[in-house]
């Protein structure tokens, strides 16, 4: 393994200073539940209050002593600080304690570490590691000084850095140039998606709202939905039903989290990237959590550092079943258009809700459209078929498909553009029903099926 990570269980003592200028106000129980997340047992913390922090050793000498004292007594082989600790900082700290120093950022990236799933997220952590790391490099490896032979070999000396950074380096390189290969497959792989035209739904939200158990609920899916953070690093695509649209892709991403140092959303933006490619973002929200406006701020400042802001949006507060009282229904604006879903992804309550609220939001602006296809197309009339958003067919003597299909103005008109097919849309008046004339053919055709039997005319 080419880092270490804090093994699981290892005792470790928590540090959080509170400042008055209002920097570091991470919360404490989360700052523990992360420690836990990355396999640490937290035995102890230390807080206190300081104006600012100290330039060489972020503590001040009596708190510092005081942290030392407490390592010591529960022989705690970690501190863990809830802040970002500039290298000298951390090394100082590690000497003057005896003992490893990680900071937030460290931790974070441990955890993400443990949880990259797929080759591209483990590089995107290995990446981010080495950068974090290479600022830290002159303490020494201790990983290499282990395998040399164990504690008491500290400070590998001048000729062991110079390896060490061209290692670093040359590492980093070939991490850039496996990525970019990565990047290429899954840019195909949304072409394809494209070229099928179904509709991306991205979940978001903060870390344990419910996303994979949201994901696993509506796409059927047994994955491992545990109960730490962070437990999906990788998006993850499912195709979904919706009811009346059709298919979908559902796609499950990392949780956010408060403060995300900016390094990691830079590193992880290209897991990010399915989300800002969404036509529809789901923001899971844990209905009963703590804290729950300020981790729904925290969710839209980072989807706005990702450009991912002007997506549409739809809420879900999950986990009603933790609360008496509360009922699966769906919120909706002045204008009937769904805002807010209530649901348990646990129990299954409210999904018929949520799924309904998609369909309605994603098929907001399809319109009926009559569709003729040339046999060469019967590519397109199948993927239609399968999206679920044909109404009725017809198949004419030449062997054109007729089709009644619900479709967005976009791909009409893109359809519309493909050699051989004519498209009309629908206008719904009853007693007579007429078609848009959108193209320089003029056919006649009957359509069966659903709807009742219409002339229709291009
Ligand atoms: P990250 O991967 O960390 O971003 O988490 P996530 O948002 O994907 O959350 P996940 O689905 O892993 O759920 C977190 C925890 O909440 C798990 O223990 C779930 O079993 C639990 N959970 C999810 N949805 C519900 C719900 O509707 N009700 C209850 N009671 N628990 C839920």
């Amino acid at each position: 393994m080419f880092f270490e990570r804090p093994d699981a269980g290892e005792i470790c003592v928590l540090v959080h200073i509170d400042f008055a200028a209002g920097l570091n106000q991470e919360n404490l129980t989360e700052f523990g539940e992360l420690a836990i997340s990355a396999g640490a047992d937290p035995v102890a913390t230390a807080t206190g209050s300081r104006d600012r922090p100290e330039s060489a050793t972020f503590l001040g000498a009596g708190k510092l002593a005081e942290l030392a004292e407490i390592r010591q007594f529960h022989d705690a082989g970690l501190v863990l600080f809830n802040h970002s600790l500039t290298p000298s900082q951390e090394r100082n700290l590690e000497r003057r304690l005896g003992c490893r120093v990680l900071d937030r950022t460290g931790l974070i990236l441990d955890i993400f570490a443990q949880r990259a799933r797929s080759h591209e997220g483990k590089l995107q952590v290995e990446l981010a590691q080495l950068r974090h790391l290479s600022t830290r490099l002159k303490r020494g490896w201790s990983h290499l000084d282990r395998q040399k032979g164990g504690i008491g070999l500290r400070g590998a000396g001048e000729k062991q850095l110079e390896l060490d950074q061209r290692m670093i380096g040359q590492r980093i390189r070939s991490i850039r140039k496996s990525l970019a290969r990565v990047h290429g497959r899954r840019e195909l792989g949304r072409g394809a998606r494209r070229r099928a035209d179904l509709a991306t739904i991205s979940l978001v939200g903060y870390t344990n709202a419910g996303k994979t158990s949201l994901f696993n609920l509506l796409t059927g899916a047994e994955d491992y939905a545990a109960d730490q953070l962070f437990a999906t690093l990788d998006p993850r695509l499912r195709r979904v039903k919706l009811p009346a649209y059709g298919a979908a892709i559902l796609a499950d991403t990392v949780g956010f989290i408060s403060h995300l140092p900016h390094q990691l959303v830079e590193a992880f933006k290209a897991t990010l990237e399915e989300t800002v490619a969404a036509q529809l973002l789901v923001h899971v929200v844990d209905a009963v959590g703590a804290r729950v406006e300020e981790h729904v701020e925290q969710v839209h400042a980072v989807l706005a550092e990702i450009g991912a802001a002007d997506i549409p949006r739809l809420q879900v507060r999950n986990k009603i079943d933790l609360r008496a009282g509360f009922r699966p229904r769906i919120d909706r604006n002045r204008e009937g258009r769904p805002t807010r879903v209530w649901m348990s992804a646990r129990t299954g309550a409210g999904e018929e809700e949520l799924r309904r609220a998609l369909g309605e939001l994603l098929g907001e602006d399809m319109r009926q459209q009559a569709l003729v296809l040339p046999p060469s197309q019967a590519g397109l009339r199948s993927r239609l078929l399968g999206r679920g958003c044909i109404d009725s067919e017809h198949v004419d003597e030449q062997g054109n498909f007729h089709l009644l299909a619900r479709l967005a103005p976009d791909e009409a008109r893109r359809i519309a553009s493909l050699e051989g097919c004519r498209v009309g849309e629908l206008r719904s008046n009853r007693s007579s029903p007429q078609y848009l004339e959108q193209s320089e053919y003029r056919s006649q055709g009957t359509v069966s099926g659903r709807q009742n039997s219409v002339k229709f005319r291009f």
